[in-house]
Formats: C-alpha cells, sequence, structure tokens
C-alpha cells in the first residue's frame, strides 16, 4: 500500500485536482487497493469546500470527477503518508516548517519532479488566471501523474 497526500495551497485547485487524476490513472490499471490517496492545502480559508467550480468543470470536461472537500495540512499527514507531493517552491518551503521530523521532511517532492514531457519546476497556481490557467494545470498534471504511478509501480513490485 502506498499512501499520497497532493498539497497545494488551498486545496481547491490543484491538489485535489492531482488527486482526481492519480485516482483515474490507479483505477484504468487495477491498482484500487494499492494505493490511499489524499490532497490537502496549507491554508485553512476554503475548508470544508468543495473545489473551485472553475477546476471542476474543466476537470468535467477532461473526464475527471473532483469530489475532495478542502481540508488543512495537519501534523498526522507527516506519519501517515509515504509521499507528500508539493506544487510549488512556496509549498514546498511551507511544507518544510511543518514537517515534525527530519524523516517526515524527506517525504516531501515535488509533482513536476515526475513529469516525462513537461520542463517546468512548479505548478502554475490557477486562481487569479484564466480558463487557459485551468487547461495547463490539467496538462502538467497528467504528465506528472503518470510519471508518479510508473516511480511507485517500480518501486512497489520490487517491495
Ligand atoms: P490552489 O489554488 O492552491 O491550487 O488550490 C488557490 C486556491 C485559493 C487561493 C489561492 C490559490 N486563495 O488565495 O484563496
Amino acid at each position: 500500500m502506498k499512501k499520497v497526500l497532493f498539497v497545494c495551497l488551498g486545496n481547491i485547485c490543484r491538489s485535489p485536482m492531482a488527486e482526481a487524476i492519480m485516482r483515474k490513472l490507479v483505477k484504468d490499471r487495477g491498482l484500487e487497493t494499492e494505493f490511499e490517496l489524499d490532497s490537502a492545502g496549507l491554508i485553512s480559508y476554503h475548508e470544508g469546500e468543495g473545489a473551485d467550480p472553475r477546476m471542476k468543470s474543466h476537470a468535467y470536461r477532461h473526464g475527471y470527477n473532483i469530489t475532495h472537500i478542502s481540508r488543512p495540512v495537519k501534523e498526522l499527514d507527516f506519519e501517515v503518508f509515504d509521499l507528500i507531493v508539493c506544487m510549488d517552491d512556496s509549498n514546498w518551503d511551507r511544507l518544510h516548517q511543518l514537517a515534525p521530523t527530519v524523516e517526515a521532511e524527506e517525504k516531501i517532492v515535488r509533482m513536476t519532479d515526475y513529469c516525462r514531457t513537461h520542463v517546468i519546476d512548479h505548478v502554475p497556481d490557477p486562481y487569479y488566471g484564466g480558463a487557459q490557467g485551468f487547461e495547463n494545470v490539467i496538462e502538467i498534471l497528467e504528465d506528472a501523474c503518470e510519471g508518479l504511478l510508473e516511480s511507485l509501480t517500480v518501486v512497489h513490485e520490487k517491495e
């Protein structure tokens, strides 16, 4: 069982989108019982809300259903999850501040490190932009999630 937590700032755009894409990839490969997936945010401003309606509608058009309800990252997450996947440098810095131990810090990785076709170092925040920003998020996250799943599947098969 691999436990992966996707993290962004508000947990209403990028990280719930990453979670939904990963869920679909895992389901399509019949690997549901092998993965536990969740997402969380670094601010609690949107806690209890569903994903941003713009993100949901772009997701829907690409065949994804986002059902996640926003929640903030909590200390227990660093214990429960094997991998904490962030979207940008600001997320990275904040997660390192929150991590209770060195082992916990070692779980933090960047989503874009798993991209196979995009040469990019962060998933741009679409919140204050237009429709193209949301499309861009989906395109980057599809690339990154495929790379992430491949990396976890290879590791898993060796265990
Ligand atoms: P996310 O986007 O981090 O991808 O969920 C944002 C959502 C909300 C805010 C900023 C970014 N906000 O400032 O409320």
